[in-house]
């Protein structure tokens, strides 16, 4: 398993604590950064993470700011990306279970690391059921096409 992780200033803490986590799991990351404080504009960083979701460089990708708001609408900007914008494990578990997430966001500001790892694990260990939930994720992706050349 490869994750893509991005960050702005607010999160380099939470960032760095969320690799080590990962690396801990035996999981690949791949580091968009940004890794000092100094300020800097949080949709590039998310932008970086969900080309290499949408391109399959990763499997899955994190996404930190100070909400997690900033970044995740960014993330959900690119093609193919549907970002889940969490602050408790329950709706990351389902926004894999039902929606096929690609991306968690969170915010640095908002949570502690023992429940971004708690969410993190929902997330990474969960599979998307199909079924009936696959028509409503197809219908969101249709949106997307519909509007692509607006
Ligand atoms: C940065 O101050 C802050 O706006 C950013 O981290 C994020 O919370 C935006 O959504």
């Amino acid at each position: 398993m490869k994750i893509a992780i991005g960050n702005d200033h607010t999160a380099v803490e939470m960032k760095n604590e969320v690799t080590e986590y990962l690396k801990s799991k035996g999981i690949e990351v791949i580091d968009f950064g940004t890794d000092t404080t100094e300020r800097v504009d949080y949709p590039i960083y998310g932008e970086k993470v969900a080309n290499a979701v949408a391109a399959g460089e990763a499997d899955l990708g994190i996404a930190i700011c100070g909400t997690g708001l900033g970044i995740g609408l960014a993330c959900n900007k690119v093609r193919g990306i549907r970002a889940a914008i969490c602050s408790e494990p329950y709706t990351a578990k389902y926004s894999r279970l039902h929606n096929n997430c690609n991306v968690l966001c969170f915010g640095a500001r908002v949570i502690g690391i023992e429940m971004a790892k708690m969410m993190i694990d929902e997330f990474v260990g969960t599979a998307f059921e199909g079924g009936r939930h696959q028509r409503r994720v197809d219908e969101i992706m249709d949106i997307e096409a519909r509007n692509e050349n607006k």
